[in-house]
């Protein structure tokens, strides 16, 4: 069941925001940790609630399609005119969980952009999400509400447990339904280019848009230049616990005694015998393992475990998310 918000927590939200506060709330995706995207010493608070580098920049959340142009420059782009038409084809995705990159408007800190001079843009699903931006009326950055590097929070007491006392006021939607960040897609480009995959898919792009879709290509950015997406190499999504994923384990034999916390996407038998057994769904429905992923890496990661075993899929579709999670999580 969806937790149900308070009828005073959204104007209380509004006025924490305007006195440029932070304000924890829902998303279908995770939990955002939210501030006024054109208030920069609100904006400066994120990043020291968070302990995030200032080198990462924040995405910007808007109620709805006609806000865009408060918040990015549509002019500046490579080709206004493409980048025009592919944001009305995108704009059939919005709400929901994506993040597009776009030529920053001036009226943004500059702390949201990282000293950069593009800014990522979602219109979120979540009906708290949008009731909070539609009260508030501007553009508000934020990240995932966790410490910086560690597990996005699908819950509101995953905020509380992370940051607590350093949110003005924590929105308790319930559990996120998504479970996963936002695809981020550059249109800084000729050929769009998914420098974060989501739950919005680059087959589901490449529908919409009716182009190719890059995908990430950290490896291709040359020696010296700025990384593309600068969330996109660092080690993520990390539990304290070490993760490895289940194909890198050769057998029971190779395991010590250790205590193993274990992720199935479904029932399946083990060579050896977990502590603590998470299976996310009965059937491997990768949307029920995106939901519940984070949690099961949370709830595992008690301290109590030696070891975090985790499942796999095939990296397409919203597998991809969840292989980039999970592989960015197993990263020591
Ligand atoms: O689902 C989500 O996207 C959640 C909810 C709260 O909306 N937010 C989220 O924010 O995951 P965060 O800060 O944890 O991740 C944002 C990612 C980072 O990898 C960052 O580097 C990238 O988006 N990003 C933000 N602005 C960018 C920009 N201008 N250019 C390239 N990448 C950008
Ligand atoms: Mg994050």
């Amino acid at each position: 069941m969806d937790a149900k918000v308070p009828s005073s927590a959204i104007p209380e939200a509004v006025q924490i925001l305007q006195h440029g506060g932070l304000v924890a709330f829902p998303t279908e995706t995770v939990y955002g940790l939210g501030a006024d995207a054109r208030n920069a010493a609100a904006v400066r608070k994120i990043f020291a609630a968070k302990g995030r580098p200032a080198s990462n920049p924040l995405i910007v959340h808007i109620a709805s399609f006609s806000q865009i142009a408060s918040c990015a420059e549509i002019g500046r782009s490579f080709s206004p005119k493409l980048v025009g038409d592919r944001l009305n084809k995108l704009s059939a995705l919005w709400p929901g969980p994506l993040s597009v990159v776009l030529p920053a408007h001036p009226s943004i800190a500059q702390e949201v952009c990282a000293g950069g001079s593009t800014v990522a843009v979602r219109i979120p699903r979540h009906p708290v999400a949008l009731e909070l931006l539609q009260a508030f009326g501007g553009p508000v950055a934020a990240p995932s509400a966790n410490p910086s590097n560690y597990v996005s929070p699908t819950t509101a007491s995953h905020v509380r447990e992370g940051l607590g006392s350093s949110v003005g006021l924590i929105l308790d939607g319930g559990p996120c339904h998504v479970g996963l960040e936002s695809t981020v897609l550059s249109l800084l480009e000729q050929t769009p280019r998914v420098l974060r995959p989501g739950a919005v898919t680059r087959a589901e792009l490449s529908l919409v848009l009716g182009c190719e879709i890059a995908g990430p290509s950290p490896g291709d950015a040359p020696s010296g230049a700025p990384l593309l997406s600068p969330g996109l190499l660092e080690k993520h999504y990390s539990p304290r616990t070490p993760v490895v994923l289940l194909p890198a384990l050769s057998g029971a034999s190779a395991l010590p005694q250790q205590r193993i916390g274990t992720i199935l996407f479904s029932p399946r038998r083990l060579p050896f015998a977990p502590t603590a057994l998470k299976i996310l769904s009965p059937s491997g429905d990768l949307a029920a393992v995106a939901a519940q992923l984070f949690a099961a890496l949370r709830e595992l990661d008690d301290g109590s475990l030696d070891l975090i075993v985790a499942d796999t899929c095939e990296p397409a579709g919203l597998g991809e998310a969840i292989m980039d999670r999970l592989l960015r999580a197993s990263r020591r």
